[in-house]
């Protein structure tokens, strides 16, 4: 699949195989009560949290625009850059780049109303109320602590951070500082998924009990996605942390994952280009995710299915469709606007920012995400299963 890698969401189950929400508070901060989407939420009240998350977050200081820069003008940056232009005139959109002369192409090319030649220069002046930081994993914690210092919230793109113990001192920061964090997970946002969300919190195909994902393409990685160090592993931290989520989002909490992975591709790429990955639901259900940007020659059309024990429900690997086939509700969607769901994304962040409350995707459900990663990384090196609780 492209590497707009698309798709997420997230919600947890109450029992096995449920797909109602929780009777507990979810471990990851999620609510029962969570709208479906932005669209459908609506200004409904902020989802509950666990106390120790209940910090107060700084709202969006004056009247007028949200200033929002982006951080970083690579090649996703452009996406958030389309996304925000839609916001216009709730967002004044600047750009901050190592390089002066990009940063001012690119407030030329968007419409921009500043262009900085560094990243401090952008989180310290007055009119930048957010920065969405579209940099390499292995600056998520240091852009974060960035924009804390200055008081500034932040759209993170995903991973959240390269390890766990990584996610968890990025998000004591965020929380220190009282600064919005909406990591950029935007499979929640996208309306084919958070459609498919909807209709299995309605229960349309009963109790979960398979989740089959299939995201394989070819795409050859260059520069810092190539090494390890700086991307926290190989294509399962990068475009694979989307489809984890989406796991997650139809089958609850993960328990333990098995992973498997063939010998490399491409010699250059010190990460994994190819993972099949086993999961067990807390709910019991199983799930299979085959994802892998090594397989040359495949249809980009390829479905994931949810199925219960009333029905199936799949999406394609674009988001354009969604096809549920269940007793006595069969029917056949097709998404056109905002496919990848970042104007639906950039909307409740800045929503959020101005209401001075916690988005609707907590920082923490992301958190989760990546623990999966990292224990099928643990997985990978052992032969074994692994438990999501131990993942490091
Ligand atoms: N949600 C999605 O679907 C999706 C899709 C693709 C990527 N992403 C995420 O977006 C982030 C950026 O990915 P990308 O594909 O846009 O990468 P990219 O094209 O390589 O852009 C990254 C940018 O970060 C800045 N940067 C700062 N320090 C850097 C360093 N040491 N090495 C390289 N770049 C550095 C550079 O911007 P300046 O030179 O302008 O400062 C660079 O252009 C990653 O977190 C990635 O996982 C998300």
């Amino acid at each position: 699949m492209e590497s707009g890698d698309a798709l997420d969401p997230v919600r947890e189950s109450r029992g096995p195989g449920s797909v109602l929400p929780p009777a507990p508070p979810p471990a990851v901060g999620w609510s029962a009560a969570e709208p479906e989407s932005p669209a459908a939420a609506g200004p409904a009240a902020p989802p509950s949290r666990p106390a120790s998350l209940r910090a107060p977050i700084a709202g969006h200081p004056s009247v007028g625009p949200v200033g929002l820069c982006i951080v970083g003008c690579g090649r996703f940056a452009m996406f958030h850059a389309r996304a925000a232009r839609r916001l216009r005139p709730r967002v004044a959109l600047s750009f901050a780049s190592r390089e002066a002369s990009r940063a001012e192409a690119c407030r030329r090319r968007f419409g921009g109303t500043a262009a900085f030649g560094s990243y401090e220069a952008a989180a310290e002046d007055p009119r930048v109320h957010a920065l969405v930081v579209c940099t390499p994993h292995h600056l998520h914690l240091e852009h974060v602590r960035l924009a804390a210092r200055h008081g500034k919230a932040v759209l993170l793109e995903k991973p959240i951070a390269r390890t766990v113990v990584e996610a968890d001192e990025l998000l004591r920061v965020a929380r220190g500082a009282g600064i919005l964090l909406l990591v950029g997970e935007n499979f929640h946002f996208m309306p084919a998924f958070a459609a498919a969300r909807a209709l299995l919190r309605r229960g349309a195909i009963g109790r979960v009990r398979q989740v089959l994902v299939a995201a394989r393409g070819y795409r050859r990685p260059t520069g810092w996605r190539c090494r390890r160090e700086e991307t926290g592993g190989g294509l399962l931290i990068d475009g694979g942390v989307h489809w984890i989520h989406l796991l997650r989002d139809w089958g609850g909490a993960i328990a333990t994952v098995s992973a498997l992975a063939p010998p490399r591709l491409f010699p250059e790429a010190e990460g994994e280009d190819t993972v099949f990955l086993l999961a067990r639901f807390e709910s019991g259900a199983v799930g299979l995710l085959a994802n892998s940007l090594a397989t040359p020659r495949l249809p980009r059309w390829q479905w994931s299915w949810v199925s219960g024990d009333g029905g199936s429900l799949g999406v394609d690997s674009l988001g354009r469709t969604l096809w549920l086939r269940a007793r006595g509700d069969s029917r056949f969607r097709i998404f056109l606007r905002d496919r990848r769901g970042l104007a639906a994304q950039l909307t409740e962040f800045v929503a959020a920012l101005q209401e001075g409350r916690p988005p609707l995707l907590p920082a923490e459900s992301t958190r989760e995400d990546l623990a999966v990663v990292r224990a099928a990384y643990r997985s990978l090196e052992t032969g074994q299963p692994v438990r999501v609780a131990d993942a490091s």
